[in-house]
């Protein structure tokens, strides 16, 4: 569908923008375009979409609801889809599925912790500084699913290899470091992700920055669970 729009500011996010068209529809007594959005502040991961074939759309570092109007030029015409992938189904309109992501995490992005009294305080477990750092920049990953749109193979595992490496940069983590990244792995491959051939689209569209080092991690931690096992 081709839509024009009037009174759009540079200073609107891009989500403001798709409010003013689904207000003017709505008031034309027609269907609002659906799409998907909640924090609006960079933090949920759920403004996936695909802007003039780019996830996030043209700038670095940004997600959809950070992204502003004036990047564009007044009588731009924006392409926008909802993010392509097997693994990501279409709902609606511009919304798409997420949920292989959270059947990755529940595979194994966690820490079993006792909780019968006996638990070892965390901070007095200590914690090299560069370790610490590297946890948490693996942990910023919002899983928006952008690495995968923007792969040629569709793969996951930008996203999969933060959510290991988080763990696995952490004493915490590995205790069950073993059975974590073999399990994730299983579960992207079930869940129909592609391959990582290695192009790094991935790294240039992630909003958090997360790096491809996280991905040689997963595979230096893979290799060890399968010799382990
Ligand atoms: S690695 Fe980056 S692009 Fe992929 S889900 Fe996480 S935040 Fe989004
Ligand atoms: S709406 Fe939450 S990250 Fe964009």
């Amino acid at each position: 569908m081709d839509y024009t729009i009037d009174g759009i500011d540079g200073d609107m996010s891009f989500l403001e923008m798709m409010d003013v068209l689904n207000e003017d529809l709505i008031n034309k007594g027609e269907e609002p375009v659906e799409f998907d959005h909640d924090c609006r502040e960079g933090i949920c991961g759920s403004c996936s979409l695909q802007i003039n074939g780019e996830p996030h759309g043209p700038d670095r570092l940004v997600t959809t609801c950070q992204l502003h109007m004036r990047k564009f030029s007044d009588g731009d015409t924006i392409t926008i889809e909802p993010f392509r992938a097997k693994a990501f189904p279409v709902i609606k309109d511009l919304i798409v599925d997420r949920t292989a992501f959270d059947r990755i995490q529940q595979a194994g992005g966690y820490i079993s912790v006792n909780t019968s009294g006996n638990t070892q305080d965390a901070n007095s477990i200590p914690i090299d500084k560069h370790d610490a750092d590297d946890a948490f920049y693996s942990a910023a990953c919002i899983g928006c699913g952008a690495c995968v749109a923007a792969c040629k193979n569709a793969s996951a595992m930008l996203f999969t290899s933060a959510k290991v490496s988080q763990y696995a940069l952490l004493p915490q983590g590995k205790v069950e470091a073993v059975d974590r990244v073999q399990n994730m792995v299983r579960q992207m491959d079930l869940e129909g992700f592609g391959n990582c051939t290695n192009t790094g689209a991935c790294e240039v569209e992630c909003p958090k920055g997360i790096s491809l080092e996280n991905i040689a991690r997963m595979n230096r931690e893979y290799l060890s669970a399968t010799l382990k096992g």
